[in-house]
């Protein structure tokens, strides 16, 4: 009877000399693919009840496999396990364990099975669930960009264009742009959870098994969607997680775009919103420094995120069919991933409530740059002046107020009149930055009672 102590490789059978010592280090994944222990159980407890459903084990096998199984993920649970680098990885891990534990009968969890298949079902199954936890934490934030929505619904800031004063709009429809980005990264999770729920699990090593396996049974088990179609493909594509990290790869980099409004608005030239002294951190030599920390690490670490995209598309790209070792490379940057999103959501989550927001200096900045001048052409042209010469009468119209250092609406009418005669005493009206939001009154425009409709909308999609 072989011996399985916890150096005993299961291929020592083949085996002439042990592993070199560097060589066991340098291959081992527990290390990190430990992170998988639950799921790793989980497969394996829907193996063994379909092993027993089709009689391959007997129910008496059985039971002693899921107790054994049971009673490791406990250990895990309450830090009582020891992981072993000889053991290479947390799939060896805990069938050696389960060996010890429960003796000879731990041997035949294996049967019809290989880590190849073993590692890509865990692999899904833990996706699966890091999915479902970044999609609340996004849900979160989007509730929260709502709520702030609505409160700064009239609220007027500068809208930009290359960063230069364009057009004034409501700070709650630029909440709802934010909003929007992050919708489309959530149905974008959504659709990669649909491909992530197959199951490897029956494809064995790489051409399947010759037990009579039921995969539609285990696959029932783990609330997959189905067995994936072929062997060769289940195990070796990790498709489904370049498709998580790209879409994570976007989703920071909106991130990173909002944090950069954040880090441009409450600094001192801008003055929009203060983050708040929980969300900042000081300076060790400069006395009255708060810093935007947060919305900075959060732009620094969508860069961490692009980069694991890039290696994972490098790994994949030169792989042939079937399983490679090359694929154990994928958990770090997936796990790197998993860890970034759902840190940065979270704190965002918890950040966007507690803006403070200065509407008076939104405000001020929205009535420099003569935000209004495209209103002053429209209005000229429903006067019925073409659009390309009201263009120009309001371009001359802004060179004189800058000559004379004053905005359009503090001309007088004689002034305006002297730019153009259609000109009468409703132009007033017009000119103010209330009435040029006001009047983007439509579908997707920033006029308060749009916020309003919109948001309205927002809240049901979020449901
Ligand atoms: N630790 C391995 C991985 O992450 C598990 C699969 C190993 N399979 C093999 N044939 N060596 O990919």
């Amino acid at each position: 009877m072989a011996k399985n102590t916890s150096t005993e490789k299961p291929w020592a059978g083949r085996f002439t000399e042990p592993t070199q010592a560097f060589v066991e280090a340098f291959t081992a994944s527990v290390g990190f693919d430990h992170r998988l222990y639950r799921h790793d159980i989980a497969g394996s407890l829907a193996h063994a009840r379909m092993l027993a459903h089709i009689g391959v084990l007997n129910s008496a096998e059985c039971e002693k496999i899921v107790g054994g199984l049971q009673a490791i993920e406990h250990a895990i649970d309450q830090g009582k396990f020891e992981w072993s680098i000889a053991l290479e990885d947390v799939h060896m891990n805990i069938e050696a364990r389960l060996i010890e534990r429960i003796g000879e009968v731990g041997k035949k969890l294996h049967t019809g099975r290989s880590r190849n298949d073993q590692v890509a079902t865990d692999m899904r199954l833990y996706l699966r669930d890091e999915i479902d936890a970044v999609l609340a934490e996004m849900r979160r934030l989007q509730g929260a960009l709502l709520d702030v929505a609505e409160r700064e619904a009239e609220t007027i800031m500068p809208g930009y264009t290359h960063l230069q004063v364009a057009q004034p709009v409501t700070f709650g429809h630029h909440l709802l742009a934010w909003f929007e980005m992050l919708a489309r990264d959530a149905a974008r999770l959504r659709e990669c959870r649909v491909r992530v729920n197959v199951m490897p699990l029956g494809s064995a090593a790489l051409a399947g098994t010759s037990y009579p396996i039921d995969r539609n049974y285990t696959a029932q088990l783990l609330g997959f969607d189905a067995p994936c179609e072929n062997s060769l493909d289940a195990v070796s594509d990790r498709d489904f997680i370049i498709e998580f990290v790209s879409a994570a790869a976007l989703l920071m980099t909106h991130l990173s775009r909002c944090s950069e409004e954040l880090v441009l608005w409450s600094s001192t030239q801008f003055g929009f919103v203060d983050l708040g002294d929980a969300f900042c951190t000081g300076s060790s030599i400069m006395p009255q420094k708060k810093n935007p920390d947060v919305p900075e690490l959060v732009r620094g670490k969508a860069g961490r995120v692009n980069g694991h995209l890039v290696a994972l598309l490098t790994l994949m790209k030169a792989q042939p069919l079937a399983y490679n070792k090359d694929n154990q490379e994928d958990k770090e940057p997936l796990f790197d991933t998993v860890d970034t999103v759902k840190g940065s959501l979270h704190v965002y989550a918890d950040m966007i409530p507690a803006l403070r927001v200065n509407r008076a200096a939104m405000l001020h900045a929205a009535r420099s740059g003569f935000s209004t001048a495209t209103d002053l052409a429209d209005y000229l042209v429903r006067k019925g002046v073409a659009f390309r010469d009201a263009h120009e009468v309001v371009g001359k119209a802004v060179r004189h107020c800058i000559d004379c250092g004053r905005t359009l609406e503090q001309l007088t009418l004689e002034e305006l009149r002297a730019h153009s005669p259609v000109i009468g005493q409703d132009v007033f009206a017009v000119l103010t930055v209330e009435g040029s939001v006001a009047a983007r009154d439509h579908v997707g425009g920033t006029a308060p009672a749009q916020v309003r409709a919109a948001l309205k909308r927002a809240r049901a999609r979020l449901g």
